[in-house]
């Protein structure tokens, strides 16, 4: 297995199968998740700094991503019992408003790196033993939406990785795109037309709530 050689997984393309021990038992990725959309992590090594403000927060922000059909599971290099050790433990750490963090999602034993492999997780330029802090979205049907790779050193942002699943969730919901630094409940993206014809009638033919800035550039209410 340590030989294989896997290519990094592609926007758009199904999500790499595999089987995997967790802290809530054998997963079956992403399989046990049809239906839903899926977070799939990696983080360098449990009992770090960066890495347990990381699941503190992540732990925190559970129940928001269910709200949102969201299940999280994460993975490094590291044993179940490591990763047990380090849970216990983070339940007892109390960091700005954040404290008695239950860490309910499955977090994957990947000792031997085929996981992480699979993904692209390893990533020698930062280290050839430690995950980098890589982020998957995994939509309803088991294909890749977005990828995040962060270098070791540098603590995610939670708030973007709620945002990233909101838009990839509006846009299949909506039929549209959203514009830079989007947020639930501002005005969307009509898609491009792709005829001089249409193009041409375009602003003529706008309904209730859509406006143009330009041709190629129209907007519509999402309140
Ligand atoms: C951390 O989570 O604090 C960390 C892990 C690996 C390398 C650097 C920082």
């Amino acid at each position: 297995m340590e030989n294989n050689i896997y290519k990094m997984p592609l926007l758009g393309e199904k999500a790499p199968s595999f089987t995997a021990n967790t802290t809530q038992g054998l997963i079956n990725f992403p399989e046990d998740y049809s239906g839903k959309w899926v977070i799939l992590f990696s983080h360098p090594a449990d009992f770090t700094p960066v890495c347990t403000t990381e699941f503190m927060t992540f732990g925190s922000m559970t129940e928001e991503f269910e709200e949102l059909n969201c299940k999280l599971v994460g993975l490094s290099i590291d044993s179940i019992n490591s990763h047990i050790a380090w849970l216990r433990n983070i339940k007892t750490i109390e960091w700005g408003d954040k404290k008695n963090i239950d860490v309910t999602f499955p977090v994957i034993d990947d000792l031997k790196m085929e996981v992480a492999k699979k993904y692209g997780m390893v990533q020698p330029g930062e280290s050839t033993t430690a995950a980098v802090r890589a982020v998957f979205f995994v939509d309803p049907e088991g294909k890749i939406r977005t990828i995040l790779y962060y270098p070791l050193s540098l603590g995610r942002n939670f708030d973007e990785i709620k945002r990233i699943l909101q838009g990839l969730q509006k846009a299949d919901s909506a039929k549209c795109a959203t514009p830079a630094d989007w947020r639930p409940g501002d005005d969307v993206i009509i898609p491009s037309v792709s005829t001089l014809e249409k193009a041409n009638k375009r602003l003529d033919a706008l309904n209730e709530g859509e406006y143009c800035l330009e041709w190629y550039l129209c907007f519509k209410k999402d309140r």
